[in-house]
């Protein structure tokens, strides 16, 4: 029998040190759209973004993420995934209500201790008779008429795991499909990703690995754009604006995403994509791209070298793991991939 629980990533927790700033670059940049505030949080979402919030900006002393939220297939599906849970150590507890959803059961990933939570009752988001959309009625609101670039939804988050494999197998256990995988040599893993069977993305997660020892940390989260074309918009809108950009505009063999990465006022990576494939197979198995030749897994066009900057993630470990982090940057394994020469240069 075939059994499917995740529906889709519904929400993102982002913890920043600089809330305000943080908000209004989301606002401004990514065009997100406030829902509303609650104490130390702000609820945003993407334009075409039916549920609630998908993002929510909380003020925290560091860069990080929070909750990751799924919506479950039914309305069972989260008591069946407590169940199966239950007697573990990833085991967190009920929540009776939260801003956005109803009754949630929170759980924490085997390896990397991220908090995730799964619900079936949402909060629809209802907007004011002068923004809905009676000429496309599939959408919740018009489309923002202030730029093409706004986001549309959000598609993934990407953590670091000590130990990758066991957290695949991990998410496996409630129904993610692991589709494809990076590595530096054979059973060296650096990236790979899953998503919930009830596919609506390229990847709804993405793992990294960890080498600080530090768990519950995130490298980024990323939304998604309609055209490949809105990506580059967004990279002129962001260099315009003065927000450097980390990588990209490019695109990944993986997934065959276009993807562009930037930081936050905060500090922390935020992705914008469009493209790719989306992989509906269910019996799918991942395949594995090596990095060595122009890594491409990270670049189609094997063209483009990956930052240094690319494996700090948050929040930032403190100094000793830091050092032990960056040892194994250096390690003679890594020290290609992280400012790789693209292929025959
Ligand atoms: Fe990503």
């Amino acid at each position: 029998m075939s059994e499917i629980l995740l529906s889709q990533l519904a929400h993102v927790e982002l913890f920043s040190p600089k809330p305000e700033e943080t908000v209004a670059w989301l606002k401004d940049i990514f065009g997100l759209e406030e829902t509303t505030r609650e104490g130390q949080s702000v609820y945003l979402r993407g334009w075409a973004e039916w549920l609630h919030s998908s993002l929510i900006v909380t003020e925290a002393k560091e860069s990080g993420v929070g909750r990751i939220g799924w919506r479950t297939y039914g309305a069972e599906d989260p008591e069946t995934i407590a169940k199966r849970l239950q007697d573990s150590e990833e085991h967190v507890g009920w929540v009776d209500d939260w801003t956005g959803h109803g009754r949630t059961y929170q759980y924490r990933s085997a390896f990397g201790r991220h908090l995730h939570e799964v619900f079936w009752d949402v909060d629809l988001y209802e907007a004011p008779e002068d923004k809905k959309d009676h000429a496309v009625p599939n959408r919740p609101q018009k489309i923002p008429t202030n730029g093409g670039s706004a986001v549309r939804y959000l598609d993934h988050v990407t953590m670091p795991s000590a130990n990758m494999k066991g957290d695949i197998e991990f998410y496996k256990k409630l129904g993610a499909r692991h589709t494809a995988a990076t590595e530096v040599e054979p059973g060296f893993s650096v990236f790979s990703t899953l998503t919930c069977n009830g596919i609506r993305s390229t990847h709804d997660i993405a793992l990294v690995p960890d080498f600080s020892g530090v768990t519950g940390r995130a490298h980024h989260i990323a939304f998604r754009v309609d055209q490949r074309v809105d990506v580059e918009r967004m990279a002129e809108i962001a260099v315009s604006h003065g927000t450097p950009i980390e990588l990209g505009p490019g695109v990944h063999g993986i997934d065959e995403i276009t993807y562009l990465y930037l930081r936050e006022p905060g500090g922390f990576r935020m992705e914008v994509n469009s493209g790719g494939w989306v992989n509906s197979m269910p019996d799918w198995e991942p395949k594995t791209y090596q990095a060595a030749g122009g890594n491409p897994g990270q670049s189609i066009y094997r063209n483009v070298a990956m930052p240094e900057s690319f494996y700090e993630a948050w929040p930032l470990p403190p100094k000793e793991a830091a050092e032990k982090e960056q040892e194994a940057v250096n390690s003679e394994q890594l020290a290609d991939f992280f400012q790789q020469k693209p292929q025959g240069v």
